[in-house]
């Protein structure tokens, strides 16, 4: 088996980081995906009587399965929409658009302003213009200066506006394998909820409040070493492209015991699943 102790950040692959994304959080994205009435009622309740145009920021949104659900039931109350999308993979930017013109029923009516680059890039930019509803869902463990951002984010936003964060919650895998200092580099960035709200709370906002989307992930194939699903959720985990390859046989096999170990496991036959759940946190201006 080659291995090398460089191991690649998922991140400089986009589209392999892609189809790891797609292929390991099906379950992930329908559990927010239902959970899409619940926020655009939030938004809806605090923002009162509808803007002529009601503008919409989602920030990292991926393929857009998720923006798509929930602009759908956002345009059951604001017939015009203008939603500005900051992504900066271009296999993402083009898997949402595609999406878009699939759903002519539930966003034809949205008028999209694309802009392929970082939310970084894209504060340098940005015209001054607020939102009415700032969405940020599985991006602030990517971001280089995770304050300024949801600050900045805060000043973009319009009065009795609303930013719903979604976030890896404590009790999830993902969060505590980064945390575990046994991996240092692997994985992603956990950031606690309790820290995201404090910013906010340094700022007067009129109000935050947090809720969890349970989920489960199963995770069997990453112990079959011929599993194709089964490395691309190896990557995903460690976030490092071609995991089983790469890394060194002893980092593999102490993180396959790591998982198998963890107290955020359960065993259902002969299948595991680790515990993928996270926070909703909203904050109304
Ligand atoms: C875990 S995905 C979440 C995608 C989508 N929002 C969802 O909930 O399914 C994180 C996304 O953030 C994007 N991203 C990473 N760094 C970013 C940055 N600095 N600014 C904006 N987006 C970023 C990635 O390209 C990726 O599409």
């Amino acid at each position: 088996m080659a291995s090398s102790n460089n191991p690649v950040n998922l991140l400089s692959d986009p589209d392999r980081y892609k189809r790891a994304l797609e292929v390991t959080l099906g379950d992930r994205i329908k559990k927010v995906q239902a959970y899409c009435p619940e926020m655009a009622k939030s938004c809806k309740d605090n923002l009162g009587s509808p803007p002529d145009v009601f503008h919409f920021l989602s920030i990292g949104s991926g393929n857009g399965q998720v923006d798509v659900t929930l602009l759908g039931h956002l345009s059951d109350a604001y017939p015009k929409i203008e939603a500005t999308i900051v992504e900066p993979s271009p296999s993402m930017n083009e898997a949402f658009k595609r999406l878009v013109g699939e759903n002519p029923d539930s966003v034809g009516s949205v008028t999209f302003c694309w802009h392929q680059m970082t939310v970084e890039e894209f504060l340098k930019i940005h015209d001054g213009r607020k939102f009415h509803f700032i969405f940020m869902s599985g991006v602030i463990s990517y971001l280089k200066d995770k304050e300024k951002v949801l600050i900045d984010s805060y000043w973009m936003l319009a009065e009795n506006g609303t930013i719903t964060v979604i976030n890896l919650a404590k009790e999830s895998w993902f969060y505590q394998f980064r945390d575990a200092e046994r991996f240092p580099g692997l994985g992603i960035d956990s950031v606690p909820s309790s820290d995201v709200i404090a910013v906010f709370e340094s700022i007067p906002v009129k109000k935050t409040a947090t809720q969890i989307i349970e989920g489960m992930m199963e995770i069997t194939p990453i112990f079959d070493e011929n599993s194709t699903l089964g490395s691309m959720m190896l990557d995903l985990m460690t976030h490092t492209c071609n995991f089983r390859e790469s890394a060194h046989p002893t980092l593999v096999a102490d993180v396959l015991r790591y998982a198998s170990e963890s107290k955020l496991i359960t065993k259902e036959g002969d299948k595991l699943y680790m515990k993928n759940h996270r926070d909703v946190i909203f904050v109304h201006k």
